[in-house]
């Protein structure tokens, strides 16, 4: 018998290609779907690319011949407008690509957001994920959300990005550093995106996925210290600092920081108490301080 084919939106991306991954190893067949062409992950006969664009429903049948699952994990993190939008990519495309699904009577659909994502938040990001998972939802009741708090594993994600920040003589802190956050590996995330898409009671359910442990930014900071050997100083910078400078970098072409980065990183990010979680999916959590 054919394995299922799941096809992966955005499989060429940091979770993504973790996901290709996990399925590959899981015994299902793979179609890596982004805008610009993949090198494929393994020499697998069972993984193959197909080039679409959420923002271009006609990209989307191709991609989507002879699915049995697919996946989400498409992202934007920064805006360059008008054509890159948190809007087009997280609310119109990924209606879009629900609507396809269910057009061609696909069962599965798992849809990748984040924590706390409030359609009201004053961070267009994070305002986006909320508005984006309603609009999966009302087309595809059955999508499976998945709501990861920030990643960290592998040569990427969360702890690669401080440790580099570690360089610099003095470390400044978003505010006193006392934002909660909640980082997942990687491969634990990729591995709830297996499950949950082999697993039909997981459908219509949406799942926060956090690590063994939260921890302060500041307690990140002093973890990526241990972890490069260094000693600095920190710096406490009060946020309406942090929102000034973002307001000045916004005039740069690619900022390095935005004002919607600063909401994230002021904004506590854990799973609510009586969420369904990584345990729910059968997932063991990592430990960032074991792991990381
Ligand atoms: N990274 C984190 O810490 C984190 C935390 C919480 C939640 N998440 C969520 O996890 C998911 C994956 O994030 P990530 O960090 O792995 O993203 P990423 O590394 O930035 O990868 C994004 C992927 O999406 C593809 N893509 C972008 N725009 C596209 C479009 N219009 N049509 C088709 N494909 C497109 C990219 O390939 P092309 O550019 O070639 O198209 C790439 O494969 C997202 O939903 C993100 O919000 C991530």
């Amino acid at each position: 018998m054919t394995a299922p084919l799941i096809v992966v939106f955005g499989g060429t991306g940091y979770l993504g290609t973790h996901v290709v991954l996990r399925c590959l190893r899981a015994g299902l067949r793979v179609r890596i779907v982004a805008r610009q062409p993949a090198t494929l992950p393994v020499a697998s006969g069972s993984a193959s690319y197909q080039a679409a664009d959420l923002n271009d429903p006609a990209s989307l049948p191709q991609a989507l011949v002879d699915a049995d699952a697919v996946v989400n994990a498409v992202s934007l993190y920064v805006e360059k407008p008008p054509t890159l939008t948190f809007e087009r990519v997280h609310v119109t495309g990924a209606r879009h690509l629900a609507e396809a699904c269910r057009q061609r009577g696909i069962p599965t659909l798992v849809h990748l957001s984040g924590l706390n994502p409030d359609p009201a938040s004053p961070s267009r990001y994070v305002s986006a994920r909320g508005r984006g998972e309603q609009a999966v939802r009302a087309v595809f009741p059955d999508a499976i959300v998945l709501r990861p708090s920030a990643l960290f594993g592998s040569h990427r994600g969360l702890m690669s990005t401080l440790e580099q920040l570690t360089r610099l003589p003095v470390i400044p802190l978003f505010g006193r550093g006392q934002t909660r956050l909640q980082p997942v590996h990687v491969e634990d995330v990729a591995q709830a995106v297996v499950n949950s898409l082999t697993e039909p009671t997981c459908r219509g359910r949406i799942y926060e996925l956090g690590g063994a442990r939260i921890l302060t930014y500041r307690q990140l900071v002093c973890l990526a210290l241990r972890h490069t050997g260094r000693r600095r100083p920190l710096l406490p910078v009060p946020f309406a600092l942090w929102f000034a400078g973002a307001t000045l970098l916004s005039l740069l072409p690619s900022p390095p920081l935005t004002r919607d980065q600063l909401i994230l990183m002021r904004d506590d990010n854990v799973v609510a108490p009586d969420a369904d979680d990584l345990a729910s999916l059968g997932i063991r959590a990592r430990d960032i301080e074991t792991t990381g």
